[in-house]
This record gives C-alpha cells, structure tokens and sequence, in this order.
C-alpha cells in the first residue's frame, strides 16, 4: 500500500467517550486532509482506553461508535487502514519490548501521566471506585500509556502523528525511544513527527476560555460532534465572552479568539475576512452566525454517522479488513524488532 512518495500517518483517539469539536479540528480534521496523498493508518486505542477505571459493558458500543465517527468525518477505509488497537497484538508486545529500554525517570515527567494519576488520586479520596491503590489512584498500564502509544506510532514506520498539542510530549518520547533503539539495536525504526494545526491544536473551553475543551469537563463547556442543532446553538449563545464586543485574531480576549477561532476551523475562510465580517457588530450577531456555521458544518457528518450507525456487521467488517493490513506491516516490524534484540 506504501509507495515511495506517500508517507506513513498515523494517529489515534480512545473509545472513551463522547467527541467534540476540539477533537475534531485539532486532530481528526487534519487526519482526513493528510490521508487523501498518504498512507494513513487509524486507530482506535481501546488498551489505551482502559489505564483508567471504565465501564466493560460500555467499551465495544463505545469501539463501534468511534470507527463510525471517523468514516462519518471523511475517512475513507478504502484508502486508509482503520482498525482496532487490540486486534493486532504486536502493539502491546513492542509495547513491552520498548518498556525494557525506557528509562522509569522519562515515564515519571509526562505531564499527563501527573495529570490523570492527580485526578484519579481526588476521586479516590472522594470514594469514587477506581482499581489502583488508593494512594496514587494511578495504575501501571498507566505510567506504561506513551510505551504503547510509541510501539503504536513504530510499528507502521511512521513519518507524521497528527495530533492535538497536549500529545506533542509523547510523541516526543517516541523519537527518543526510537532513536535509542536505533543506536543501541541497529536501525528499525523510522523517526516520527508530531504534526499539529496551528491554529487548531488547542480549542478552549466554551465556559473557560483558559482550559483546553475537554469531555470531562460539564457539558456546557464543549460541543459534542453529536449534539442536535438546538444543544450548539445554547452553548453558544451561552459561551463566556469578554466585556467590549471587539473581533480581533490579535487584539480580542481569550474567550472570543477562541470562538473566533473555531469560525475559521469550520469556515476556512480567512482571519481578515472574518474580521471585517464582525466589525461593529454585537456578540448575539456573532455567536448566532457562528452557531448556524457549526450546525451546518456538522449536520453532513451527524447524518452520515446516523447511518453508520445502523449497521454493526458493516462496522466490523470493515475494522476486519483493517485489521487484516495493520497485522501485515506491523509483524514485520516486530519480528525485526525481536531479531535485532537477540530473542530466538
Ligand atoms: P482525547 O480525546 O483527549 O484522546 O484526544 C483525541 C485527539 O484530539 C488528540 O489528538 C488530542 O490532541 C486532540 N484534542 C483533544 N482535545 C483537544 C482540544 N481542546 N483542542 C484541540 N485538539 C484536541
Ligand atoms: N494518547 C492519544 C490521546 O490521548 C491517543 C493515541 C494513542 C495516539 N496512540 C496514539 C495518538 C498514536 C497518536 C498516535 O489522544
């Protein structure tokens, strides 16, 4: 599948939940752009997913649900190798491959590693279940987490990771791990790059312009890719703003540049055409134009996704098919990977 011009992409979200429009223009939207002339692989990293206390009879409803999410926001699987992180076992056995060359001290600075591990610690406390010690509340699946994203990215000899910027320190890791690798064991692996959207890597929250939109957050606070055109249209009218109605890329606040910015995401229009557009007005003009330009950008994929949606057997065919490739490439690797380390 793999000629010499085309890259290698690859990225990958977890069935954890519902997405929202900072999932999608901070990473999904640029996945689609770079797959049209390129090999793009993506995953759905359910061994991700699971680091953290989860709901097992949630998970495959929560699988089938993103698979359906990427096809409905422009992936095409004829082209692009979809399919699910478990299903093709050398992820989790470079995983641990990788784990023997990572030093414990580059696990330990991962901000999200702090981050999450800080979280499940409060929830502990609070006596919220979680399978960990109620001390540090974090397992060592875990600590582990950016091994396995790295044996992820590795496997494929992957050259661009389109992400939002919270994963660029982890992708970071992965060249290091490869490079160290590479030194140590001959070369293997190809040295991969973080490719993030400038403009889009960080879409705040609606309700605090100085936290990045997130799901675990109250749902006021982000646009899910599934609300219906009356829930977007209340979170924006309802998203925080500043006090004087100023439409600046450069000179407005937090809150309206980040509103500003998510009408060019959806828009494509330019910063200065946009500007011009608002001069003048008021924020109810504003937000309510923004909200028609959301609704009718997300409507297409609501409906294609609704259809998606109606056929579980398509679904898994499909990730079969994915699944099927993904395990070609990947083996390949692996058994390098092993033969370069000296296992028999
Ligand atoms: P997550 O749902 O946190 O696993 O993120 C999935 C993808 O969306 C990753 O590439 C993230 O970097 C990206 N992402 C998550 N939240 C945002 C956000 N608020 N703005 C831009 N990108 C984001
Ligand atoms: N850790 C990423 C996130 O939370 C998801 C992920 C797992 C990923 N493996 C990956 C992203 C490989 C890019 C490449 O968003």
């Amino acid at each position: 599948m793999t000629s010499p011009q085309k890259k290698t992409i690859f990225s990958g979200i977890q069935p954890s939940g519902t997405l929202h429009i900072g999932n999608y223009l901070g990473a999904i939207k640029q996945w689609v752009r770079l797959a049209a002339d390129n090999t793009g692989y993506f995953c759905i990293v359910d061994e991700h997913a699971i680091t953290v206390p989860y709901e097992p009879k949630d998970m495959p409803e929560r699988i089938l649900n993103l698979a359906a999410t990427y096809l409905a926001a422009g992936i095409n699987p004829d082209q692009s190798i979809v399919f699910v992180q478990s299903h093709v076992a050398a992820h989790t056995e470079l995983a641990w491959l990788l784990m023997t060359t990572t030093p414990f001290g580059e696990l330990a600075r991962m901000t999200q590693f702090k981050d999450k591990s800080k979280q499940l610690s409060k929830k502990n406390k609070a006596g919220l279940p979680a399978i960990a010690s109620a001390e540090s509340g974090a397992t060592a699946g875990l600590f582990g987490y950016p091994v396995l994203m790295a044996a992820d990215i590795l496997l494929y000899q992957t050259r661009i990771v389109p992400v939002g910027e919270d994963q660029v320190q982890h992708i970071e890791l992965a060249r290091d791990i490869a490079q160290r690798f590479n030194n140590r064991f001959g070369e293997v692996f190809t040295i991969p790059e973080a490719k993030i959207n400038n403009n889009t890597a960080r879409i705040m929250s609606l309700s605090d312009p100085t936290k990045k939109m997130s799901k675990s957050d109250n749902t006021k606070s982000y646009i899910a890719l599934t609300d219906s055109p009356d829930e977007i249209k209340i979170k924006i009218m309802s998203a925080v703003t500043e006090t004087d109605p100023v439409f600046s890329f450069t000179k407005s606040g937090p809150a309206v540049k980040n509103l500003l910015t998510i009408y060019q995401a959806f828009s494509d229009e330019e910063p200065s055409a946009i500007e011009a557009k608002f001069n003048g007005k008021g924020y109810k003009e504003f937000k309510e134009a923004l909200a028609q330009l959301v609704i009718n950008q997300l409507s297409p994929l609501q409906q294609e996704y609704k259809k998606l949606r109606q056929s579980d057997d398509e679904l898994r065919i499909m990730l079969g098919r994915g699944k099927h490739h993904a395990e070609q490439f990947a083996n390949t690797t692996l058994r390098d990977v092993k033969e370069k380390m000296g296992l028999l």
